[in-house]
């Protein structure tokens, strides 16, 4: 893969760090208002929900313990899914008995986070929710219920505020769409 050119790369914003803020700022009320008194486990899915659970969790306003999960997908390509997950790094403490909420960046043909809250509902919590900041519905192979959202998005390879491309982009501070020579390029 060529180096990347961080800006150059962008074709266009497509979520500005303000409409961001501003949507995690309204998820978090709702999330706090929802649990309000229960015993809630945000689980962030690794790496590309890094910004956007560090930035929920502090719109959140109740008592929260968080976790991180990391899985990755295999034998697809960089820009497809395979729906085959491996878990790189499981929760570090039992969730049995609590009210869990997955936090995930985007859910695209939703292989992943099927196959992610088969996983954890084996691990007996009260309850099991899903936030993701992105929906990208066109491409859904499995019904995926979600019960927090930021945005729904077109069908375009996006990039920053924790996705990447090849690993790289995650630190753009808003989320672009991958100029598509990128990942058509050799
Ligand atoms: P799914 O299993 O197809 O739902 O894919 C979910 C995972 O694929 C996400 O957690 C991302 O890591 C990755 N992914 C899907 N679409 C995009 C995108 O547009 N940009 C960056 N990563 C993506």
């Amino acid at each position: 893969m060529r180096m990347p050119d961080l800006v150059g790369d962008v074709a266009s914003v497509l979520l500005t760090e303000e409409q961001i803020h501003q949507r995690v700022t309204e998820l978090g009320a709702r999330i706090s208002a929802d649990y309000q008194g229960r015993e809630l486990t945000l689980v962030s899915v690794l790496k590309g929900s890094l910004p956007f659970m560090a930035d929920l969790m502090r719109a959140i306003s109740i008592p929260v313990s968080i976790d991180l999960m990391e899985v990755s997908s295999y034998g697809g390509t960089a820009t497809e899914s395979s729906g085959l997950v491996r878990i790189l790094k499981d929760l570090s403490k039992p969730i049995e008995g609590r009210h869990a909420l997955i936090v995930e960046d985007i859910i695209d043909t939703g292989l992943t986070l099927n196959y992610l809250s088969g996983y954890l509902r084996g691990k007996n919590p009260s309850t099991l929710h899903i936030c993701t900041l992105l929906d990208k519905p066109a491409r859904r192979l499995v019904d995926i219920p979600i019960d927090y959202l930021g945005f729904t998005i077109p069908d375009q390879f996006v990039i920053g505020y924790g996705l990447d491309y090849g690993e790289y982009y995650r630190n753009l501070p808003f989320i672009g769409v991958l100029r598509p020579e990128v990942y058509a390029a050799p």
